[in-house]
């Protein structure tokens, strides 16, 4: 069984993922928008990862005895100024979820359930590969600088394909 605070933490990151979702939709959908389809795919997938870690969370606490509740999600923005914002977002808020997810873990250990820090060592290492693998892309862009975007939005999703050990 969950404690009454671990369920409330838990149930605010259902929220945080589910909002990490939309704003990568929102982010895919402006790509789109701008011919950029590599950098939209890209994005597309990132959303629906997000919405993976939001069902991991759901699931994980009906499995513990709480109760999971569906959040009403604000509204992300709609339009970027470039490419190379949406990345520097993109890395920033990831840096917000690796300290969200941090803080349940410290709760965790906190209330000496086990079983939960077992659970959230997977989003430990989610984090770390998702917050190196846009400081890559990031590095990528400060190299090319604003030009170039054409080759960049052909390669980025092998970029993903080799951080996901595909060939
Ligand atoms: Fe689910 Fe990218 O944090």
């Amino acid at each position: 069984m969950i404690s009454k605070s671990l369920e409330e933490l838990m149930n605010e990151q259902v929220e945080k993922e589910a909002f990490s979702s939309n704003l990568y939709l929102s982010m895919a959908s402006w790509a789109e928008n701008q011919g950029f389809e590599g950098i939209a795919d890209w994005f597309y997938a990132q959303a629906e990862e997000e919405r993976m870690h939001m069902l991991k969370f759901v699931r994980y606490i009906n499995e513990r005895g709480g109760k999971a509740i569906v959040p009403a999600l604000e509204k992300p923005e709609a339009d970027f100024p470039n490419v190379k914002f949406i990345f520097d977002e993109s890395l920033k808020h990831e840096k917000y979820i690796t300290g969200e997810i941090n803080n349940i873990f410290k709760a965790a250990v906190e209330e000496n359930d086990y079983a939960a820090q077992n659970w959230l060592q997977w989003f430990i290492a989610e984090q770390f590969e998702e917050e190196t693998s846009v400081q890559r892309i990031i590095d990528k862009l400060n190299i090319m600088g604003d030009h170039n975007m054409y080759i960049f939005d052909r390669d980025i999703m092998s970029m993903r394909g080799e951080e996901h050990g595909e060939q």
